[in-house]
């Protein structure tokens, strides 16, 4: 079995703007690992550094000691530019607002991450199509973000993490702004195509039945990662 995603005492803490010395720690020596194609859900309250940890797994953010291996490669030791090469191509990231850029359509907002990779246009034209035509919206290409649903945004950022074909996808609380029954459809669709892919999936979710969904679940409370709800 393939890793994908190793995480070795990861911590991280903010500074916080009142008290110049003192630091608040969120991460307190985070460590686990993800296998090819499997799905994992972290959960835990609110506050509790979810999107903190998704951030430094995924690279945008960077913690302050530990190690984050994603395809065996430690994101600390690339250059930023690198780093934004090996993310486009390796990491998918699906947020619970879509981030779809408002005056970009449909197709262009899946087409874009390819233009920014150097895929040759008419490449990149066509399988921004394909992958919409897969989230069941072949026909809404030319829509804008506000003539879309908010289950048909979030097809639509799924299809863009899809056309990159990033074998590790994360997804921050995807069905957050979703009624429970396009929740339901849209995660059907995020899992049955990372599985095409053979893509691992880490989301993190307050719903204890999407994440009864996956292979797996850990608990993110005071810091650390654990097997059991701390509640
Ligand atoms: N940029 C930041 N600067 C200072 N504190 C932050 C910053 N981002 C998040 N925090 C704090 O870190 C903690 C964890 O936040 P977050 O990772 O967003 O939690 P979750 O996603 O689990 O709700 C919270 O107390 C939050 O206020
Ligand atoms: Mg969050």
């Amino acid at each position: 079995m393939k890793t994908v995603l190793r995480v070795e005492s990861l911590m991280k803490s903010y500074l916080i703007p009142s008290k110049s010395e003192d630091r608040l720690a969120v991460l307190k020596g985070i460590s686990f690992q993800v296998e090819e194609g499997e799905r994992l859900a972290i959960m835990g309250r609110s506050g509790g550094g979810k999107s903190t940890l998704l951030g430094c797994l995924s690279g945008l953010d960077h913690g302050d000691s530990g190690l984050v291996e994603v395809l065996g490669q430690d994101l600390a030791k690339m250059s930023a530019t690198d780093l934004n090469r090996f993310r486009a191509r390796s990491i998918g990231i699906i947020f619970q607002q879509f981030q779809l850029l408002d005056h970009f359509t449909a197709q262009e907002n899946v087409r874009l991450p390819l233009d920014l990779a150097g895929r040759n246009p008419v490449e990149a034209d066509a399988l921004a199509r394909e992958k919409l035509v897969r989230v069941g919206l072949g026909d809404r290409g030319d829509h804008f973000p506000e003539q879309l649903s908010r289950g048909e945004c979030q097809r639509v950022a799924i299809a863009r993490v899809l056309a990159m074909g990033c074998p590790l996808i994360f997804a921050d609380e995807p069905t957050g702004s979703l009624d429970a029954k396009t929740g339901t459809a849209v995660m059907d669709l995020l899992f049955e195509s990372a599985k095409e892919a053979k893509a691992a999936v880490v989301l993190v979710t307050h719903d204890p039945l999407l994440a009864k969904r996956c292979d797996r679940i850990l608990y993110l409370a005071e810091g650390q990662l654990s097997h059991g709800a701390s509640t």
